[in-house]
């Protein structure tokens, strides 16, 4: 019998009848290597299940098998060459009859424990129950289209590719079979959606660089699909047709389908349109259905969903690389209206397919009711933007070089030299060879001077501390003075954030050029950032944060009873978790203190380990099991809650948020011990804080709702996570504070309050 495999621990099973066949790589070609009884003796000079007593002492850190410390693999096999087994190793080391040295003797007779745990965790386990027979497993024919299609259904692209599903055997549908392109006047199709009430479309943009645009494009066309006919019309967009895209897209009771509806927004508010009745967006609905596969581009999409070649296409027309989903193709080149009539008949076939598995997974509401709605708050939101003052930020970059300069000169009076700091090179050359600081990594380049190296080298010398200091300086000068300067758009002065709803995989939003969800907050001069966005004249932010957001969710979706009890008490769990640690009473827990606490909280509700709290806190790592273990006896429910996701989500493959937004976590099934602990830890997080960037986006639609509804000015300009900020009329000021109160506390009921923190200010920095 043979055994294939690609996992060596698999030679502890070779017999003289049982041989192993295992891949290796060989200049670049896999070929395949056989061992048996005879092999493994003649290579290792070992019975085969001598390898265990050998995996015993080594270890093996991909299986988290810890071995004896100190010993590899060559002193493991001279060991157990020498005395057989573990067992014989360590009756001869308390006979006395070792004949060991020094650290080597130490490390053996300290780790007899590990070592038998070892050999335990390494040995296979071959008495499982099995009642299939080899028959059972014989491979037969398959159904190639069948199995095709149920791997679309079930987005295992991967496995498509795998066995080569999209390859030749498969015969690709010729999109021209599909629908046919027709010739129709503008005013034809105009009349044909305000008859049908609904439009299918994909919008044909070019390049337009004018500064003063937030999004630079222009709409040069729209490629609309008829549902009844499966006819596509191209129809061209010239700068005196306003009044088209006013007809189609100010209309409400038109229902629009198609990809990226958000920078559409944008496009036509440019226009000076305003989009109403947004109704199906395939990126948010694919993006739903499996959050991992994010930013999804037409061309992923058509590839994900459909049997169709693309390729005809990419070889006339080189793929650009761009990170918008539309094209942007030049003006002249807009006749290449096939390709977009495929896309429009795309975004009707992959609505009726998503739409279809929406209702399958029961996240209908979640794409309708929250999703959708989104959209326009976070177009808006990208349309308002957030006010810079220049003078301010000017200021600010004064500041940091004149710090920077000082430093500079601290350094090299330290270093006894003038050098470049910025270059490594340089640096290296300083620390290591003339300050002769020890070496603790190298590179192809020369010496390693990166944060890891340095910040392990602060007790070494004091410069260290003044080069890791300049170095925080330079990158907050460079990425937010340098870099916040390009984004301020010269017409509105302000700066106009990307809030992207299909990267993330929890469902939080997340924010790009640039991104104002990560501004520091753990150091003063970080935090300084802040104080460059203000609200313009005679107005006033209006800043709201949900107080302990996701350990209320995580104490309603737990059950755990001590959690909803001490909600319902109005209690503080960041500040008791400090009080706690920190030792100190709970009336004088300090902002700092309470703040260092959330590290705990988050870190051990979603699973951290003794070791990474320690390193976290600076504590040790002992006191900081005891502080895991007391945590979680006080919390039972949450404990228990842990364990069952985790399972869960092994049996059925995803988790899911309270909204049913499901992801699935593949890693749980991974041979590799790490990749299961990342996933186990996915499988805790996702359902938390996925639910509570659910509550947050209904949240944000409530209060753009209402303050639509009142007919007030007031605008929401920013999102981080579980708070959200409205630049505000002063005389409107009230209101608004009574409006995102009442939207955030009431998104959803669950068995403990939600209380949302109101501040107000007249900069960033000042809230809260
Ligand atoms: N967060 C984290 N680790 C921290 C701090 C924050 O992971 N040390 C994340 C959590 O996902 C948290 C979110 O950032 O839900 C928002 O942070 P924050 O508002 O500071 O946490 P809250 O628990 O809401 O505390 P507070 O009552 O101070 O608002
Ligand atoms: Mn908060």
């Amino acid at each position: 019998m043979t055994i294939l495999s690609g996992d060596r621990d698999t030679f502890q099973l070779a017999t003289d009848k049982i041989t192993i066949r295992i891949p290796h790589t060989k200049g670049g070609k896999t070929e395949t290597e056989e061992y048996n009884r005879e092999k493994i003796r003649e290579k290792y000079g070992l019975e085969p299940q001598q390898l265990i007593d050998v995996k015993g002492l080594q270890g093996d850190t991909s299986d988290n098998i810890p071995g004896v410390p100190g010993v590899g693999e060559k002193t493991a096999l001279a060991f157990i060459q020498k005395f057989g087994s573990i067992e014989n190793l360590y009756e001869k080391v308390e006979k006395g009859e070792a004949e060991l040295k020094g650290k080597q003797k130490e490390n053996i007779e300290n780790n007899k424990e590990l070592a038998f745990l070892s050999k335990e965790l390494g040995t296979i386990n071959l008495s499982v129950p099995i009642s299939d027979t080899l028959e059972d497993f014989k491979v037969e024919e398959w159904d190639k289209p069948k199995v095709l299609e149920l791997f679309r259904e079930l987005n295992f692209n991967r496995y498509m590719e795998r066995f080569s599903l999209r390859g030749e055997d498969i015969k690709k549908e010729n999109p021209k079979d599909l629908y046919k392109m027709v010739d129709k006047s503008k005013q034809e199709v105009i009349e044909l959606i305000k008859e049908q009430k609904r439009v299918i479309f994909y919008v044909n943009t070019v390049e337009d660089k004018n500064p003063e645009k937030i999004i630079k494009e222009r709409i040069v066309g729209l490629t609309i699909f008829n549902e009844m006919t499966q006819e596509a019309v191209y129809i061209a967009i010239n700068k005196e047709d306003k009044k088209i895209l006013q007809t189609i897209f100010e209309d409400e009771t038109i229902k629009k389908t198609s990809i990226d509806l958000t920078k559409l927004y944008l496009l036509l508010k440019q226009e000076g349109i305003d989009f109403k009745g947004m109704d199906y967006d395939i990126a948010i609905s694919s993006y739903i259905l499996n959050p991992t596969n994010n930013k999804p581009s037409m061309e992923k999409l058509i590839e994900q969903y459909l049997n169709i070649d693309l390729q005809e296409w990419e070889e006339e027309e080189p793929k650009q690389q761009q990170m918008n989903l539309f094209d942007t193709v030049p003006e002249e080149k807009s006749g290449k209206q096939e390709k977009y009539g495929l896309y429009s008949y795309a975004i009707s076939k992959i609505r009726e397919i998503t739409s279809k598995q929406l209702e399958e997974t029961g996240a209908q509401s979640l794409f309708y009711e929250i999703e959708m709605p989104t959209i326009e708050v976070l177009s808006n939101m990208q349309w308002n933007g957030m006010y810079v003052d220049q003078k301010e930020l000017e200021q600010f970059g004064k500041e940091l070089t004149e710090k920077l300069e000082t430093l500079t000169k601290i350094i090299y009076e330290m270093a006894g030299q003038e050098f470049n700091i910025n270059s490594p090179k340089q640096l290296g050359e300083v620390l290591f060879e003339k300050m002769k600081l020890p070496i603790i990594k190298k590179t192809k380049s020369g010496y390693s001077t990166d944060v890891d190296v340095l910040e392990k080298l602060k007790r070494e010398d004091p410069i260290i501390e003044q080069i890791l200091e300049y170095r925080q300086l330079m990158k907050l000068n460079s990425t937010y003075v340098e870099g916040l300067k390009q984004y301020i758009n010269p017409k509105t002065k302000r700066i106009h954030s990307f809030f992207h709803q299909t990267i993330t995989a929890t469902g939080r939003i997340s924010s790009t050029e640039p991104n104002l969800q990560n501004i520091p907050t753990r150091f003063e001069l970080g935090k300084r950032v802040r104080k460059v966005f203000k609200p313009e004249e005679g107005k006033i932010y209006i800043d709201s944060d949900y107080s302990q957001i996701e350990l209320r969710v995580l104490a309603h979706i737990s059950q755990d009873n001590n959690m909803i009890q001490a909600f319902k008490e109005g209690q503080d769990i960041h500040k008791q978790a400090a009080s706690k640690v920190f030792k100190t009473p709970i009336e004088e827990v300090t902002k700092e203190q309470r703040s260092d606490a959330k590290a705990v909280n988050f870190g051990i509700v979603y699973g951290i380990s003794d070791f990474g709290l320690a390193e976290q806190l600076g504590i040790l790592r002992k006191k900081a099991k005891e502080y895991i273990t007391e945590y979680l006896e006080q919390y039972a429910g949450i404990k228990a809650f842990m364990e069952g996701i985790t399972e869960k989500a092994t049996e059925e493959g995803f988790v899911e948020t309270l909204f049913h937004r499901r992801r699935y976590i593949p890693e749980l099934k991974s041979s590799n011990y790490n990749v299961r602990q990342f996933g186990a830890r996915v499988a805790m997080n996702t359902p938390i804080q996925g639910t509570a960037a659910d509550i947050m986006k209904i949240a944000m639609i409530k209060v753009y709702q209402e303050i639509q509804k009142r007919g007030l000015h007031s605008k929401i300009v920013l999102q981080v996570h579980d708070e959200m900020m409205i630049e505000a009329l002063e005389e409107e000021k009230e209101e608004i504070r009574e409006i995102m109160k009442q939207s955030m506390e009431s998104a959803i009921a669950l068995q403990v309050p939600l209380i949302a923190e109101i501040s107000e200010a007249k900069n960033w920095y000042d809230c809260k």
